[in-house]
């Protein structure tokens, strides 16, 4: 096993370092200070990122891409390795600080500058997106477990309305996550959980596609890829 030191890194991969562990600690911070919309301690890993980015790049025509709850980036970056010559590409960020940070990538790192012109940071609840554009493919790391019911209806709604014909949805949920924690709550969040849950499962018997298991995240995590008829829009 190769272990390199920081004294021993070329500039190059000092710099990858300095990166990543600046998107770390702000992850931290906002996992403390918003728990809520942030919902997990660190950004997705490269495995998992990769496997919702894999249905981005896969079309001959041009693609309209939508990323909701980017973060630091970690899905997005994956996402810009995949995106097609003439693929367009927004991400929807609620919070302010991730938003930042996007944007300020978006103007420093080499592979993210090249697309730049084709990306757009929209900070804003993905809910309040106006629904004038139809999305080829829709890539989401939303904490679906720390919303209520209602909400997790109406962020799955907005998908069906944001989704052109046949559209791909690509979102995860931590594996084993939510039937744990149902086990243990208290009669009010077992229903919450329960809810989501039958949401889930409708949405999954409706439109799912493709699942994979990704066992190296911390935690595991499944990847669902689901269909959306989409919604025909008259010009
Ligand atoms: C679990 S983090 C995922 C971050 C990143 N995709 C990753 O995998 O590392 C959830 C992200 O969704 C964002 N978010 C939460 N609610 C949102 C909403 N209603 N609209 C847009 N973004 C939202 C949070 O601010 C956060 O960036």
């Amino acid at each position: 096993m190769y272990r390199i030191s920081r004294r021993h890194a070329s500039p190059d991969l000092r710099t990858r370092m300095r990166q990543k562990l600046a998107e770390y600690r702000l992850f931290w911070r906002e996992f403390r200070h918003t728990f809520q919309s942030t919902g997990a301690v660190l950004p997705s890993g490269r495995r998992l990122s990769r496997a919702l980015a894999s249905r981005v790049g896969t079309a001959a025509a041009p693609q309209r891409i939508l990323e909701v709850g980017p973060g630091t980036g970690a899905v997005t970056a994956e996402v810009i390795a995949r995106l097609g010559p003439a693929d367009q590409l927004d991400l929807v960020e609620l919070n302010p600080r991730f938003a930042a940070s996007l944007r300020r990538r978006l103007a420093t790192d080499a592979a993210w500058e090249a697309v730049a012109p084709r990306v757009r940071v929209l900070e804003m609840p993905v809910e309040e997106l106006a629904t004038d554009v139809a999305y080829d493919r829709i890539v989401s790391g939303l904490p679906l477990n720390n919303f209520s019911c209602e909400f997790v209806a109406c962020i799955f709604e907005q998908f069906h309305r944001l989704a052109a014909p046949e559209a791909e949805l690509s979102f995860f949920e931590y594996v084993a996550v939510r039937p744990a924690k149902a086990l243990c709550s208290q009669a009010d969040e077992r229903r919450r959980l329960v809810g989501i849950q039958r949401l889930l499962q409708h949405q999954f018997a409706a439109w799912q596609v493709a699942r994979q298991c990704i066992l190296a995240n911390v935690p595991p995590a499944w990847v669902h890829h689901l269909c959306l008829p989409g919604v025909t829009r008259c010009n």
